[in-house]
């Protein structure tokens, strides 16, 4: 089975085809990093026009690099939400136009699912698995039950966990996005100089185990530089150091909490995974496998260039929904809020 991926949720346009034997034939990716950098963070309108401009060139470039054309396809899978909706409309408009012309299934995924299910397109695993999906607008725990059931442990209270670092990056004068500027400083900086906050670790409230809260974290960033008497080049290595250690004890934390939470439920795991770009940083896999041991639970980080946004994943997502035959129909309505746990039941 060959399926088309389209993804332009975000700040990427992407096109990938993705083959039911895991093979990724092409996964062509072009980002607006530039164009919203002017801005120092992504603006709608700006993204919707970007994914318009470039769509149909980038789907031809997927289908010559994977050495087909349109008539070999077995679906057409496009991420139909959570997102920025002026994207989302160019994406998924674009899918049920070929879908409709092609007369081939047309697969609305959903974003979250979409990284969710990318450990499966790397490597064959049975469900379940738990999910810590870290990105620029999710932080989740997330047992995933099948590609079409998610069970939510722990989300968010503010921020998302992406999100804090593209804000801090922004306070200490980095480029967007936050995450990869972060971590490369953050090699060379002393991660104990700033004493920062570890929102909700020590918090009371049970329920809260597997939550997060990262914009305090991002206020006692801003707080501790506005009391430099000048900001040095040591200053922003420092900080950078002590933000994304604070970050790696959270989520080691919570991951823990809820490993133990499932472990204590009898819940037979067949992993932990991390995805969502923030999983790409090196840092914070090195902390998880090392969690993972402890508790000895196998741990699997995709490669990077998988964990943040590309298409692959959403085909990926859409031959698993091709599979149990969710297939969606034409007048399915893009969605800004869609969240995991609700897909459960809808077909
Ligand atoms: O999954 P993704 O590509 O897009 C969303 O669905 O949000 O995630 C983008 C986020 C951005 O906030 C970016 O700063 C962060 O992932 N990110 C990282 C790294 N690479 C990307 N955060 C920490 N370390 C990284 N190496
Ligand atoms: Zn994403």
């Amino acid at each position: 089975m060959l399926v088309l991926g389209i993804e332009t949720s975000c700040d990427e346009t992407s096109a990938a085809i993705v083959s039911s034997q895991r093979e990724i034939l092409s996964n062509i990716l072009i980002s607006q990093i530039k164009e919203h950098n002017l801005y120092g963070g992504v603006v709608p309108e700006v993204g919707a026009r970007a994914h318009l401009e470039v769509l149909e060139t980038i789907i031809s470039q997927a289908l010559q690099q994977a050495n087909i054309n349109l008539d070999a396809l077995d679906g057409i899978a496009v991420t139909a939400g959570p997102g920025l909706i002026g994207g989302v409309f160019v994406g998924i408009t674009m899918a049920k136009a070929i879908a409709a012309a092609k007369k081939l299934p047309f697969l609305a995924v959903n974003h979250l699912a979409g990284h969710a299910l990318t450990v499966r397109l790397a490597e064959p695993l049975d469900f379940p698995y738990l999910l810590l999906l870290v990105s620029g607008g999710h932080s989740q725990l997330v047992l995933v039950k099948s590609a079409l059931e998610y069970v939510l442990l722990g989300t968010t209270l503010d921020d998302a966990v992406g999100e804090a670092f593209d804000k801090v990056a922004k306070i200490l004068g980095l480029p967007y996005p936050g995450g990869p500027s972060i971590e490369g400083l953050a090699t060379l900086g002393n991660p104990k100089r700033f004493k920062l906050p570890r929102p909700l670790l020590y918090h009371k409230d049970a329920s809260l185990k597997c939550s997060f809260s990262f914009s305090g974290l991002k206020t006692a960033v801003r707080q501790e530089i506005a009391q430099l008497a000048s900001f040095q080049d040591d200053d922003q290595r420092d900080m950078a150091a002590s933000f994304q250690a604070a970050v790696l004890d959270i989520l080691v934390n919570r991951s823990r909490n809820a490993l133990e939470f499932c472990l204590k439920q009898k819940i037979s795991l067949n992993a932990f995974v991390i995805s969502g770009g923030v999983g790409a940083n090196q840092a914070l896999r090195k902390a998880l496998q090392e969690v993972s041991q402890i508790l000895g639970i196998k741990f699997i980080a995709p490669p990077p260039n998988l964990c943040t946004d590309n298409a692959a994943m959403i085909a990926w997502a859409g031959i698993e929904k091709l599979q149990l035959n969710a297939v969606d129909s034409l007048d399915f309505v893009p969605r800004p809020r869609w969240p995991l746990e609700s897909i459960k039941g809808e077909k």
